[in-house]
């Protein structure tokens, strides 16, 4: 596939890399300018551009930028054919992406996304930390394969959406619309606990809304505690043990 992707951050790196790898087309902009993009992120053929070149000409693009920032880029996005699917990794975290009302009322993330940027979107990616991530995805069929749910509404937005999840070395596993969405949010208990899939439909099931800001928060202040720093993220071990703990 033509894949363009936004962000080239703790995700969207490896993203860029483990899509380039395994044989697609990737382009690759942030904010600041293609020659600010490392080079060992290009290293398996992936270009960088801008961002309007990153969204031209493709069938799929990837967000992977902090929620607080997408809309600044909806004109872009709002813009491109309906055919082209549009995944999105994003997550609300209040100490990062500041006050949402709509979002801390209750609507779901994606659906305020998708609100923002005039067209549908498929949810992935954004219930594993990092350092999972980039380290712990297994050809298909491994033993202990971590699954990571996929939510759109439209067909053919699930159907891409799922298969590069799995071209990234995770289970793809069909988590139902958007408006489902919250049970792969923060706080829930499939949310960056590195689930397989035999564990992942149950803990989508037992995932309760109200709980989640609450959960989340207590994550984030445990986080910030052991790193210190909001640019950085836990490792993959303090990480899993930690949101195990609390959110399952
Ligand atoms: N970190 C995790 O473990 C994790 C896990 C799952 C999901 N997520 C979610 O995935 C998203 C990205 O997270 P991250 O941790 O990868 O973020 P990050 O490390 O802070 O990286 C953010 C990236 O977005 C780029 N960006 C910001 N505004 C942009 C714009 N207008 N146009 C193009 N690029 C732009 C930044 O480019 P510049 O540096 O040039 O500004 C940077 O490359 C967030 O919503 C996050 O909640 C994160």
């Amino acid at each position: 596939m033509k894949i363009g992707i936004l962000g080239v951050g703790h995700i969207g790196k490896t993203l860029v890399r483990k899509l380039s790898t395994v044989g697609h087309d990737v382009k690759v902009a942030n904010s600041r300018g293609p020659e600010t993009i490392e080079a060992d992120v290009l290293a398996s053929g992936a270009r960088a551009v801008t961002t309007p070149q990153a969204v031209e000409d493709v069938d799929v693009v990837i967000l992977s930028i902090p929620l607080n920032r997408l809309p600044a880029i909806a004109p872009l996005i709002t813009k491109l054919p309906a055919e082209t699917v549009v995944m999105d990794t994003s997550n609300f975290y209040p100490q990062r992406d500041g006050t949402i009302d709509a979002i801390e009322a209750g609507q779901v993330e994606s659906l305020w996304l998708a609100e923002q940027l005039g067209r549908p979107i498929a949810k992935a990616w954004n219930s594993i930390g990092s350092d999972s991530f980039a380290k712990k995805g297994t050809p298909v069929g491994s033993p202990g394969r971590i699954a990571l749910p996929v939510a759109a509404d439209r067909d053919r937005d699930r159907k891409a959406g799922m298969t590069l999840v799995e071209d990234t070395g995770f289970d793809a596993f069909d988590a139902g619309t958007l408006a489902e969405s919250w049970r792969q949010q923060p706080g829930a208990p499939c949310y960056c606990t590195d689930l397989t899939r035999e564990e992942l439909p149950a803990a989508l099931a037992a995932a309760e809304r109200a709980r989640l800001p609450k959960r989340r928060d207590l994550s984030f202040a445990a986080v910030m505690e052991r790193v210190g720093d909001g640019g950085k993220n836990p490792d993959a071990e303090f990480g899993v043990r930690l949101n195990r703990a609390l959110f399952m």
